[in-house]
């Protein structure tokens, strides 16, 4: 309990998976948290999930890939007590139809450019300045073992990801002597809406790509998160955190 306590927190997408699993944990210890998110009425849920036990939220709607909206969204945290504490940029483009290159649509890599990547941007662009303020920050980019490794038919989700390895490397170099932290987070595969369906062939599959031998829940990856954006973390910055099972401990797979 009261980890972040007292603390402002603003979480995309989250109103589902991974992001809605990060804002309920956040609050649960403490945090004041804006759930920002595209889709209305699971986003509303969300809040109200969290108000039932007891903390605290605000939805917003905000398309990461806005800046109209980006800037309307911090602008709404900030304006509960002037401070932006903790930032995690969670929301990705997620298309049930990846390609490799031959077959990779614009849609699929503007989708994939304009969300997950200039999306970070704009948000930790937009809160930043708060963070430098106050000298205190912490900022928490939800990335993938896509962005370490690379898997079959997913050429713009994969460089996409790879790409926010490299920008939090970058931010983490300019502003850590402002006492702002920035990490990547990468899960493996994650029981969430897009996760494969236990029946299918695939789910065993990626069960057998861990050293655990399951998929994770989204609440493993929400405790790995919290840890970040906690002064826990304090002496962390930079890094690649691997939320996956084992699946990138090992070059050679344990099974299947
Ligand atoms: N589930 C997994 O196995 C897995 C594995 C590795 C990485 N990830 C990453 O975790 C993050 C969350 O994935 P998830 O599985 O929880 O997916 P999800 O679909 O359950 O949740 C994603 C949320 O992002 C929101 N979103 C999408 N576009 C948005 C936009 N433009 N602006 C604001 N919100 C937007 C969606 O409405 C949704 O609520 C993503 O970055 C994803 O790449 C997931």
């Amino acid at each position: 309990m009261d980890r972040v306590k007292g603390k402002v927190a603003i979480v995309t997408g989250a109103a589902n998976g991974i992001g809605k699993a990060i804002a309920e944990l956040l609050a649960e210890e403490g945090a004041w948290v804006l759930a920002a998110d595209i889709e209305d009425a699971p986003g509303e849920a969300t809040v109200a999930a969290i108000r039932a036990q007891g903390g605290q939220a605000e939805y917003c709607h905000a398309d990461v890939s806005k800046q109209d909206d980006v800037q309307h969204a911090v602008a709404l945290a900030a304006a509960h007590n002037g401070r932006i504490d903790i930032l995690v940029n969670n929301a990705a483009y997620l298309d049930p139809d990846f390609h490799g290159v031959l077959e990779s649509t614009d849609r699929e890599w503007r989708g994939c450019i304009d969300v997950a990547l200039l999306g970070t941007h704009y948000f930790t662009k937009a809160a930043l300045p708060y963070m430098i303020a106050q000298r205190h920050g912490s900022i928490v980019n939800v990335v993938s073992i896509q962005g370490m490794e690379g898997m079959m038919t997913s050429v713009a989700y994969t460089a996409t990801k790879s790409a926010l390895l490299g920008y939090t490397m970058s931010v983490s170099y300019d502003y850590g002597l402002h006492n702002v932290r920035i990490n990547s987070l990468c899960p493996g595969p994650i029981q969430t809406r897009q996760g494969a369906d236990p029946a299918d062939p695939h789910y065993q599959w990626q069960c057998d790509q861990t050293t655990l031998g399951r998929v994770g829940e989204a609440r493993e990856v929400a405790w790995a998160a919290l840890f970040l954006a906690s002064d826990e973390a304090s002496y962390v910055n930079g890094v690649t955190l691997p939320v996956d099972g084992g699946w990138t401990s090992s070059s050679a797979r344990k099974r299947g």
